[in-house]
């Protein structure tokens, strides 16, 4: 199994491909699969702001269409800001991996832990929304 502190490592790395000049605000996720593959995602703007997406949904999207459907961990990586995931892409993980565990930071080195926080998505969106009715596979 992945350590999250080296998962962190590698969303803090993809965090330099993101596309975020309008906000400068770059994020990096990195998605750990159930069975060990790691999947990157970065957010990526538009100069039609509301087109732009977040970087554990473009990790999702990137996993879900290789096939992926099993997930263990999502590490969230915004520099020096503390970025924990917004309201839409706890949904949108939700759908997929309810348990997953959200590693945040920022990672401080100096401290023990590393500084990471880790929580499991049921406690940052309790009563995520699902549909009643027979969910197509
Ligand atoms: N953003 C993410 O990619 N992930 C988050 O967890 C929070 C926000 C992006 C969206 C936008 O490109 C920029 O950060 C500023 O909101």
């Amino acid at each position: 199994m992945m350590d999250y502190r080296e998962l962190y490592k590698i969303a803090k790395e993809a965090a330099k491909n993101a596309y975020a000049p309008y906000s400068r605000f770059r994020v990096g996720a990195a998605l750990l699969t159930a069975g060990g593959k790691v999947y990157t995602g970065v957010n990526v703007e538009n100069a039609s702001y509301s087109a732009g997406i977040c970087a554990e949904r473009t990790a999702f999207v990137k996993a879900i269409s290789e096939g992926e459907r099993e997930f263990a961990a999502i590490a969230v990586d915004a520099g020096n800001a503390p970025a924990v995931p917004c309201g839409i892409c706890r949904q949108f993980m939700a759908e997929f991996a309810p348990n997953i565990d959200v590693i945040t930071g920022p990672m401080k080195e100096d401290e023990a832990g590393g500084g990471l926080r880790v929580r499991p998505l049921s406690q940052l969106l309790p009563e995520a929304f699902a549909l009643q009715t027979e969910q197509p596979e």
